[in-house]
């Protein structure tokens, strides 16, 4: 009896170890590379939900619309700067790392934030500016007091060229068309700027510097933050000779050349150390295993340098950069086969390539698509069912349209500085030099200030005219929405391992001018995917199968409409 009570007690024990460590095993399993089948949602923090009545967005409004973003499907928030900052450049000039802007909130509430987040099972990255800070932050303050302080070198000095040091060390240009050098009178000497010249370059030649930024980084792991975006990382670096910038043929930067002003940024972006830092921040996102971390780069450049951020000399990296090639991609079907190739080839397994059509900085998706829905759905289609990690700039979902703002009314510091470019030059052009026409308010619903603040606030930025028409509230009661088109397959997507984890082929009888089809096949089951990316009325002649999902609820299985994208379960 004895005996038999020791065998249950042992076999209860046998129970419970296979369990908990089968438990560990499937957690581990979830928890790990949990980012490469995430998908993201950008949230502008300024622009997102007011809730104090300033005008201004905060993050007591990111808490109340979480169920908005789950209810979605989305699994991950990204979230742009909120910490202390003069607000020049709206959070990317940080002033203080450790601390929460009062506009948007406090370190309490962003810990509640962070809570919300984690036990809805979402994850929550945020900015990490490393290359720069303001010119406010108390390091500039002290590095340009003095040519000997305990800072001195912790941003970049030269002295001037010339006999009286008036003239710029180089002929370096920053990635915002500015000349990158700017002159500080205490010092008597110029200091290096990637961007504008409220945003002094950090010098990572200074191991201080590494050591001070990384533990930044770890303030805000320790604190359970899910990851970082990072901004313009591939400025991080320098050459330190400062060698001269040759000149190229381009205007202005493309996914293929980083060139601005007929410069190409040779010696003062993408810069081989930067590779190697990548690594070893990696290193310092590998201290936090449960659950891992993740790094997403911004970077600008072609495919073949910019996946060296991942992974290089057979070092880990960052877990991601982002691919703007879509941005500017013509809606053509060979152009989206060659770019889906290329993100095979240079970002094949074990890395993921990113799948971005808009962002902060950028003209709004729906514009660039001239006002199109149907192609607005498609391309949704293509972003959720490709191999890799979308993100939806706030709005992209509903298709807030771009609001012209005028130059000279700009509050973005890129259309300060352009203030005296003649309007009708911007106008001519589907970028904008005014990033204030792609940061308007989130649509909400239809009362005034469509819901993003109150009826009596001014918010910061005005409200797209016809937030009657396009807004959540009114998408989400009406099936043939663009808002009801993403919920669906970014559900699909997330209850389907093929269109999240499988493996992607190009379905190459099927792609021609007009088409272009992929399948995303995982342990036996294959899913086809057809975009019709022209307007045209196709015959089927793809394979039997249930579909799953198209973009137009109407559809008629043995024809694809115009603008048609399709789901299929091949039999
Ligand atoms: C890239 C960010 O996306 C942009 O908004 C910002 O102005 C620059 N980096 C400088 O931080």
């Amino acid at each position: 009896m004895k005996h038999a009570h020791h065998f249950s007690f042992l076999l209860l024990f046998v129970f419970l170890f296979i369990n908990i460590s089968l438990g560990f095993a499937q957690e581990d399993e979830k928890n790990d590379d949990w980012w490469k089948s995430t998908t993201v949602y950008q949230i502008y923090p300024r622009s997102w939900y007011d809730t104090n009545e300033d005008g201004i967005g905060d993050l007591e409004g990111v808490i109340e619309k979480l169920d908005y973003l789950q209810e979605m499907g989305y699994e991950t928030i990204w979230i742009s700067p909120f910490t202390e900052s003069p607000q020049r450049d709206f959070g990317y000039d940080v002033s203080n790392y450790y601390k929460i802007s009062p506009q948007y909130g406090t370190m309490e509430l962003f810990e509640r934030l962070l809570d919300e987040v984690h036990s809805r099972k979402m994850k929550l990255v945020f900015d990490l500016v490393m290359n720069h800070t303001s010119n406010e932050h108390e390091w500039f303050k002290e590095s340009s007091s003095s040519r000997d302080n305990p800072k001195a070198d912790w941003y970049i000095w030269r002295d001037g060229r010339g006999k009286h040091g008036t003239k710029r060390p180089n002929n370096w240009r920053a990635m915002s068309g500015n000349r990158a050098w700017t002159y500080h009178p205490e010092r008597k000497q110029f200091y290096y700027t990637g961007f504008l010249p409220f945003q002094p370059d950090l010098n990572y030649h200074q191991p201080d510097v590494k050591n001070a930024m990384f533990d930044v980084a770890r303030f805000w792991l320790d604190k359970g933050v899910d990851g970082f975006r990072l901004d313009i990382i591939s400025a991080i670096y320098e050459d330190s000779t400062l060698r001269r910038n040759p000149m190229s043929i381009h205007m202005v930067p493309s996914d293929k050349s980083l060139t601005i002003f007929f410069q190409h940024l040779k010696h003062n972006f993408l810069q081989e150390e930067s590779f190697e830092f990548s690594t070893e921040l990696r290193n310092v996102i590998d201290e936090y295993d449960h659950p891992k971390r993740v790094l997403i780069g911004e970077s600008h450049g072609r495919e073949d340098l910019i996946h060296r951020f991942c992974y290089d000399k057979g070092k880990n990296g960052l877990n991601a950069v982002f691919l703007f090639n879509a941005v500017s991609m013509p809606f053509k079907a060979k152009k989206y086969r060659k770019m889906t190739e290329n993100f095979e080839r240079y970002f094949a397994e074990p890395l993921v390539p990113t799948l971005v059509f808009a962002n902060h900085d950028r003209t709004r998706t729906i514009t660039r698509l001239g006002g199109n829905v149907n192609k607005a759905k498609l391309l949704a289609m293509f972003q959720f069912t490709s191999r890799g990690i979308p993100f939806t700039y706030f709005g992209e979902e509903i298709g807030i349209p771009r609001v012209r703002i005028p130059l000279k009314e700009g509050k973005d510091a890129i259309a300060i500085q352009n203030r005296k470019t003649p309007q009708f030059l911007v106008n001519m052009s589907i970028e904008t030099l005014n990033r204030d026409e792609c940061r308007t308010p989130m649509l909400w619903n239809s009362s005034a200030n469509a819901g993003f603040s109150a009826a009596n606030a001014q918010p910061w930025l005005p409200v797209a005219e016809n937030f009657k028409e396009i807004n959540v509230e009114k998408q989400m009661n009406d099936k043939n929405s663009q808002l009801n088109l993403f919920k669906n397959v970014i559900h699909l997507r997330s209850q389907t391992p093929a269109l999240h984890k499988g493996k992607l082929e190009i379905a190459d009888e099927y792609c021609s001018k007009k088409v272009f089809a992929y399948y995303r096949i995982f342990e036996g089951k294959k899913y086809l995917v057809v975009l019709n990316m022209s307007k045209s009325v196709l015959k089927n002649s793809f394979p039997k199968g249930q579909i799953l999902l198209s973009t137009n609820n109407n559809y008629k299985a043995d024809f694809l409409q115009g603008y048609e994208g399709r789901i299929i379960l091949c039999e």
